[in-house]
């Protein structure tokens, strides 16, 4: 199927999401079918400042296809400068105008675009201009109460060339919290040609059919529910949730650890992972023990043997 012209084998997304989207949890829900991946949002600033970072933060995995760049930022120029330097690396360049944390909006970036809607054209202008890659935009509904996204301002978007909109439908003021408003996305739909990805609190099939109700068929794009349960991506497209048992989740942390050795080092590796292996054992039995113990891990071999210890609880 086509997301704008990108081709996607399946209309379930992961979201990107600053310190977890990295290279080998993509990869990881890739393999468990996941449409699309992007990269967490990436500083303009710092990709013009040649920040060492940047190159690990743009890297790909050769399974993930289509691939996104999130670019977040405020000057024109130097927005469109970031976008031309990873044009390359990826399949399509996604603006940021969600990302409500203060710092962000501050630097006039992320959500605050869509309170300097010229600002924002400006931006979306210089890359229709001159990338050759797909564009697209990750927005929210609006930046507060005052400031709701209209029908016009998507229509805008639409002329301006962007190739499809990423809504998740909340305030900024609202940071990750309350109401999500699908709704508004029905209402986007009905008026725009170009594709619409719907985003905001999917955790299961079940949930997702209550969603598609609203908003209707279509693509969806899923943040926190997989970083919880990469396999997700797996259960929507068959339609119902599966509980895996604690064999598959231990053999899914390991293969994540590993890859997450091989690609950051050890060192890095065992304190990165630690978010994630705490994530993947809620539930299980001892949780909080195991926890501790994972954080008090200093190599490999301390995690592995963790890992390979969550059966005989
Ligand atoms: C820890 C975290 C980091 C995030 N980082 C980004 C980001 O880099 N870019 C972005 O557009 N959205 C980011 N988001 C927002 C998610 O992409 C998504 O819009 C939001 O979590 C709602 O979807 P969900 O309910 O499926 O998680 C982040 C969310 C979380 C929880």
């Amino acid at each position: 199927m086509k997301l704008g012209s990108l081709e996607v084998d399946s209309p379930y997304f992961l979201a990107p999401m600053a310190g977890y989207t990295d290279k080998p949890f993509r990869y990881i829900c890739k393999r468990y079918k996941a449409g699309l991946t992007v990269s967490e949002l990436v500083s303009v600033n710092a990709i013009y400042y040649k920040n060492s970072k940047t190159d690990e933060l743009t890297q790909k995995s050769d399974i993930e296809k289509p691939f996104l760049i999130q670019l977040f930022g405020s000057d024109p120029d130097i927005f469109l400068y970031a976008a031309q330097a990873v044009e390359d690396r990826c399949d399509c360049i996604d603006i940021n105008a969600g990302c409500p944390v203060t710092k962000v909006v501050k630097a006039f970036a992320g959500s605050y675009l869509l309170k300097d809607k010229k600002r924002l054209f400006a931006i979306i202008d210089k890359l229709k201009k001159h990338i050759k890659k797909p564009v697209s935009i990750k927005l929210r509904k609006g930046f507060d109460g005052e400031s709701i996204n209209d029908t016009a301002f998507y229509k805008e978007l639409q002329e301006r060339g962007i190739d499809f909109i990423v809504i998740h439908p909340r305030l900024r003021s609202q940071f990750f919290k309350g109401e999500i408003d699908y709704g508004h996305i029905a209402a986007v739909k009905e008026v725009l040609k170009i594709d619409v990805v719907v985003n905001g609190g999917i955790d299961s099939a079940e949930t997702l059919e209550k969603v598609k109700n609203i908003t209707g068929d279509g693509f969806f794009m899923i943040g926190q529910a997989a970083i919880e349960k990469p396999y997700i991506f797996e259960d929507l497209l068959n339609g119902k949730d599966i509980k895996r048992d604690l064999v598959f989740i231990k053999n899914l942390i390991r293969e994540h650890f590993l890859l997450t050795v091989e690609y950051y080092g050890e060192k890095t590796a065992v304190k990165n992972f630690r978010k994630f292996f705490h994530r993947y054992i809620k539930g299980v039995n001892n949780a909080k023990i195991f926890k501790n113990m994972m954080n008090e891990c200093r190599d490999s071999e301390c995690v592995i043997k963790l890992i390979d210890n969550l059966a005989n609880t």
